[in-house]
């Protein structure tokens, strides 16, 4: 009597035909989007030694991605700016010509197929590195959240009119999917969603993202504004708030390491899901394939295979370009 259900499961595993036609969770190339790191200049492309394969480009070399994305159906990037100057109150975010929005320009005219979504987030273009507005009071420095409403408004409002077709805020204040909604409302883009990474950890796995980025906070670290690890009921009211403010779709970051909170937020809202396969998640999976530790092509189809099952919708991963190809 024992035997009977193994046997029976076994039967849907053996034939590979009968398993792919019950195979409960797919991925496809059109659930991927793949981050881009972009500096100003000319035809250069600059290594980033913890994440191989993957490296800052100038625009008109994000612009040669992204037909290469094309070409294998990857129809998405997410676009991070490496500014050429960087302040307290990051000014560069919103410079008409910054490096963001002239990039912006280029791939909308060239390839107007290609769907452009722009982090927005102050840590890209403040010289102290952080995501909000640094006040010191009694001697002691904190980021303080409501100045930083205005000036991620401000990149918002210049990444749209530079053609910028979703608008993912990343800073984690609290209050910005709303300033960000009325800005773009009054400044004519209405239309555009708003992607809100609105479940993001105080993560150790981004440690080579802030190589790629050169935006290690100076002092400190962000646990004031990203969550705690150990909280999930918590990102219930992340994502409760920033759907009442508008958010259109929500993000889960990082994304192996956090499956349960993808799937709490899968079953208590109907909103699209995002997870971020984040750097270190990419380089740890890189480097054991390097070293022959593991096979990158199916331990990546695996990591993908897993957060589709837990509830995501959106895949945004560095390993779109390598990858992306076998779906
Ligand atoms: C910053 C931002 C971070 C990432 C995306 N946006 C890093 C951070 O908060 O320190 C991490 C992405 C990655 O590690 O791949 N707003």
């Amino acid at each position: 009597m024992a035997v009977f259900p193994i046997t029976r499961l076994r039967r849907l595993r053996e034939n590979p035909k009968v398993r792919q036609l019950v195979r409960e969770t797919r991925v496809s190339v059109e659930d991927l989007v793949m981050p881009i790191f972009i500096f100003p200049g000319k035809k250069q492309k600059r290594s980033i030694k913890s994440m191989p394969g993957i490296f800052q480009l100038s625009p008109d070399l994000a612009l040669k991605e992204c037909e290469n994305l094309l070409k294998i159906g990857i129809s998405a990037v997410l676009l991070f700016g490496i500014p050429a100057s960087k302040d307290p109150n990051a000014t560069s975010g919103y410079a008409e010509d910054g490096v963001i929005q002239q990039t912006l320009q280029l791939i909308k005219k060239k390839l107007p197929e290609m769907l452009l979504i722009c982090d927005v987030c102050l840590c890209d273009y403040t010289d102290h590195g952080h995501c909000g507005i640094v006040r010191e009071e009694a001697g002691k420095k904190f980021i303080d959240n409501d100045p930083s409403l205005e000036v991620l408004s401000h990149i918002a409002g210049s990444m749209a009119r530079a053609g910028a077709d979703v608008i993912a805020p990343s800073d984690m204040m609290d209050g910005r999917v709303q300033v960000i909604r009325d800005e773009l409302d009054a400044a004519g883009f209405k239309h555009l969603p708003i992607l809100s990474y609105a479940v993001k950890y105080a993560s150790s796995f981004y440690g080579p993202f802030r190589e790629a980025l050169q935006n290690q906070p100076a002092f400190g670290d962000r646990k004031s504004y990203q969550m705690d690890p150990a909280n999930s009921r918590e990102a219930l009211l992340e994502a409760e708030q920033d759907i009442a403010e508008g958010a259109d779709i929500l993000m889960v970051k990082p994304a192996l390491p956090y499956l349960d909170v993808l799937t709490k937020l899968r079953q208590e809202f109907s909103v699209p899901l995002a997870a971020y396969q984040v750097s270190g998640e990419y380089s740890m999976i890189k480097l054991a394939a390097q070293h022959g530790i593991g096979e990158g092509r199916s331990m990546v189809l695996e990591s993908w295979t897993a957060m589709k099952r837990a509830g995501a919708d959106i895949i945004v991963s560095y390993f779109a370009r390598d990858y992306g190809k076998y779906l």
